[in-house]
């Protein structure tokens, strides 16, 4: 017998430097609805070897037999600017997606229709609504510190999408290239000597938009013990709460 579909149920994906996390999500409470399961990211992550990755992924949510609706679009949260399921950039993945149609690829992968948005736009989206965003008004930027910085603003609840703050230029270089989680690993920086960047790329933020919160996400928000306290800004600055699953909550929720 058919498993019994739940027509709030999407699957979301989220596609990083390092991994391709996935689940099922209900997304009328924004709730997991499957553990977070992940794969190692293609090295070099072209086009056919990301698709060949989410075709193995697929075979595994099919025995997870997740009750997903069979037509219903999956999510995917990808690592660059996203106009109608074209990928319009591609700083830390291959230039061969440029141009190219993502939804159309990966849904021929999946074999159902495809939703793409940029990844820090779906973490942005999950941890304003959902995570430590919950209950505020206003501007809410979201900032994911990880193999890039990635941006989100959200205002009042809604996105304003491909936001490309980590590729603001500061002192003649990008913020990310300084201030990345990947950054502060290759230059040997210890705690205190993050905070300083971070604290220089965020007041800038902050002065260029006057939010009313900033969250800050990706792996490293974990650690926030050991540099929010260094920090010294007119706006709250607070760790996501979300972690590993913002992503693909996000690109769930966006899809459905
Ligand atoms: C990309 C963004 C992405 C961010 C986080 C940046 O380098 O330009 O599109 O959201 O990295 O992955």
């Amino acid at each position: 017998m058919e498993p019994t579909t739940c027509e709030a149920l999407r699957l979301g994906i989220d596609i990083g430097g390092t991994a391709i996390k996935y689940g099922v999500v209900d997304t009328a409470t924004g709730n997991l609805a499957s553990p977070i399961a992940q794969l190692p990211t293609p090295n070099p992550a072209t086009p056919d070897a990301v698709a060949g990755a989410l075709r193995k992924l697929l075979a595994e949510v099919e025995r997870w037999d997740a009750a997903l609706p069979p037509d219903a679009a999956a999510g995917v949260a990808f690592p660059a600017i996203m106009r109608h399921g074209t990928a319009h950039s591609a700083a830390n993945i291959s230039d061969e997606w440029i141009g190219m149609d993502v939804n159309e690829l990966l849904g021929q992968a999946l074999g159902r229709p495809v939703n793409t948005i940029n990844d820090a736009d779906a973490a942005g989206l999950a941890e304003a609504s959902r995570g430590a965003g919950r209950g505020q008004d206003g501007t809410v930027l979201v900032l994911t510190l990880g193999t890039g910085i990635g941006s989100a603003l959200v205002v009042d609840g809604a996105l304003v999408p491909n936001l490309e703050l980590g590729h603001l230029e500061m002192g003649g270089e990008k913020a990310e290239a300084r201030t990345s989680a990947v950054a502060r690993e290759r230059d040997g920086l210890d705690w205190t000597g993050y905070a300083a960047r971070l604290q220089e790329y965020l007041a800038h933020v902050e002065f260029l938009f006057s939010p009313e919160l900033v969250i800050l996400g990706g792996g490293i928000s974990v650690r926030h013990e050991e540099f929010l306290p260094h920090l010294s800004l007119r706006t709250p600055v607070v760790p996501a709460q979300l972690h590993n699953s913002a992503g693909v909550v996000g690109a769930a929720l966006a899809a459905a």
